[in-house]
């Protein structure tokens, strides 16, 4: 049985004293304490420029903000920010350390194990050098002609950042094609993932074998569903008559930590990339897992990308706790959890550049700490992490608003902002007209986060209304604004979120870093795969009723 009471972890004197602090605020409405502190956007908003994080609509008090730093410095926040950076073995069930932190170093860092930081720019010159060859159209597939196309074959973290992040740094990639040869584009970058081969299957009907080059994302590269995509790419080309040896050195590309199964698969020495299985797939974006992102917006952009992330590696690293964006990020969240009982998160973000965003943060949050066993081995005795979802803000807002705004639930929000948009040359022709779409869009932004934390008191006319045009409000949430959307701001925000992770897995005395709650389900795929192939023959005897019913029905539509 799950057991999620409010018992405070490890008699904590800080957890008490917060629900203290929730019982006397519970009737508390957020316009209330707008109007008792007119300060309240200077007093609880931090910077880290280009980044601002605006936490004056969550449901605190500066008392609540000092009792959470309290929390975490009770939990030793500072000690465990410090084994993470000093590669200590952080992920206790797998014995490893966590050390996607180093993956963004600059190449010149100081104090750092000089062994390590080697090994992580051997990676980057390979990527670096392949990456040229695309963009220089100098890579050439088995029939002489240049690639023009790029799937990257990959699942959750082999898939979901380096997607995030393609679509988020469109402008970018616009920009960097103007220091191409003139006429040339990059390689356009696409995805596949899904298992049962939809995105692939649609994919293979409108790209050419000759210029198309497939590149295998897999930490492990033992995935089922990487693999079966992989198995289809390698029939199409069987398909096409095309010698296997030949394909393989000139359309394949294996980025994974386990070089052996790369080279069991055929994958040329020059076109393997790896990095360290001290990286956790969803915390790999920054490794040469990174590979796709770096082919659509350049080497030197995703080296962008990996400053504004080490930036915040240092601004985590070093800032006071009640400075910290990531740590303040994290604790607020936790108010929210365990001492408002909120548990349900959406990601808003007010721009369609990061439509990928709430995905990417529901593997990176829910996956690490979506756990109920502490470090001990004790099962916690408190929520762990809420349900993260989310969506183009704009676009929820003609869908799952109204639950948000009249809903019996109770909903913490992360709205994300982008200041200014659509600077860049290639948009001058109409960029009045975008600049107005985009002001628009930061109005309803702003708007929406206004109306959920004040209700119908954001109104100076909203008086005698009736139940149905009632708008309660107090319901939280924190602004994240970015100057603008570009590789460091984005790096910089990503980097946040994962540090929030480890701040709250520290609160919440998890291990943020593995997955085992994955890792049946696989296994239990792989037998009913057995029984799926042995069809009518096969023995359902010791299924429960409902997978051995499917499972009839299927083999009996299929005959
Ligand atoms: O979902 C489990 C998981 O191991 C994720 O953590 C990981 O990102 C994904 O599968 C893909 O794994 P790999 O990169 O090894 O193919």
């Amino acid at each position: 049985m799950r057991t999620q009471s409010s018992l405070p972890p490890t008699n904590s004197l800080a957890w008490k004293k917060l629900e203290q602090q929730a019982e006397a605020l519970k009737h508390s409405h957020l316009s209330q304490l707008f109007a008792e502190q007119p300060e309240r956007f200077k007093t609880l908003s931090l910077t880290f420029s280009p980044l601002l994080m605006d936490f004056s609509k969550q449901l605190v008090t500066s008392d609540v903000v000092g009792g959470l730093v309290s929390l975490a410095h009770e939990k030793q926040l500072p000690a465990w920010i410090e084994r993470l950076f000093a590669g200590e073995s952080v992920n206790d069930t797998e014995q490893r350390a966590a050390q996607h932190w180093a993956l963004r170093l600059p190449a010149a860092a100081e104090g750092v194990d000089a062994d390590l930081l080697q090994r992580v720019q051997n990676q980057r010159e390979k990527m670096r050098g392949l990456v040229e060859q695309l963009r220089g159209y100098e890579w050439k597939g088995y029939s002489g002609k240049a690639i023009t196309d790029v799937v990257n074959i990959g699942v959750g973290g082999s898939d979901l950042g380096p997607q995030m992040a393609c679509e988020a740094l469109n402008d970018a990639a616009v920009c960097a094609n103007t220091q191409l040869r003139q006429g040339d584009i990059a390689p356009r970058v696409h995805f596949a993932s899904s298992m049962e081969g939809s995105q692939l299957a649609q994919l293979l009907q409108e790209l050419n074998p000759a210029t198309t080059l497939f590149v295998i994302a897999s930490k492990s590269f033992t995935t089922q569903d990487t693999m079966a995509n992989v198995e289809t790419v390698l029939a199409w080309f069987g398909s096409q008559e095309l010698d296997e040896t030949l394909m393989k050195r000139h359309h394949l590309v294996g980025i994974s930590t386990r070089s052996d199964l790369m080279q069991a698969w055929g994958i040329a020495p020059e076109h393997q990339l790896q990095f360290g299985d001290w990286v956790g797939g969803r915390f790999s974006l920054w490794s040469t897992i990174g590979f796709s992102v770096a082919v659509k917006i350049g080497y030197e952009a995703f080296e962008s990308l990996l400053a504004g992330a080490h930036a915040m590696d240092e601004h985590f690293r070093t800032a006071p706790l009640a400075q910290n964006l990531p740590v303040m990020n994290a604790l607020l969240g936790v108010w929210n959890t365990n001492f408002l009982a909120i548990n349900t998160h959406a990601v808003l973000p007010y721009d369609g550049r990061l439509k990928h965003l709430p995905a990417y943060l529901q593997q990176l949050e829910m996956e690490s700490n979506g756990k109920s066993a502490r470090r001990d081995g004790e099962p916690v005795s408190y929520r762990t992490c809420p349900i993260i979802w989310g969506e183009v803000g704009p676009n929820g807002q003609h869908a799952f608003y109204q639950l948000l705004h009249q809903g019996t639930e109770r909903v913490s929000s992360d709205f994300v902002l982008v200041a200014n948009r659509y600077r860049e040359a290639h948009y001058a022709p109409i960029a009045n007209s975008l600049q107005r779409q985009h002001r628009l869009g930061l109005a309803n932004g702003l708007a929406q986060s206004q109306l959920l934390a004040l209700g119908e008191q954001a109104l100076p006319d909203a008086t005698d209304l009736p139940a149905h045009k009632r708008y309660p409000g107090s319901q939280p949430s924190t602004t994240l604004m970015l100057d603008e959307l570009n590789p460091y701001s984005l790096g910089m925000l990503l980097a946040l979120y994962e540090h929030k992770v480890f701040v709250q897995s520290v609160i919440w005395e998890i291990n943020p870093f593995d997955q085992w709650g994955v890792e049946l389900g696989k296994k239990l795929a792989g037998q009913t795969l057995g029984l799926l192939q042995q069809g009518s023959q096969a023995d359902l005897s010791g299924l429960d009723a409902s997978t051995a019913g499917l499972l009839m029905h299927v083999c009996e539509s299929q005959r």
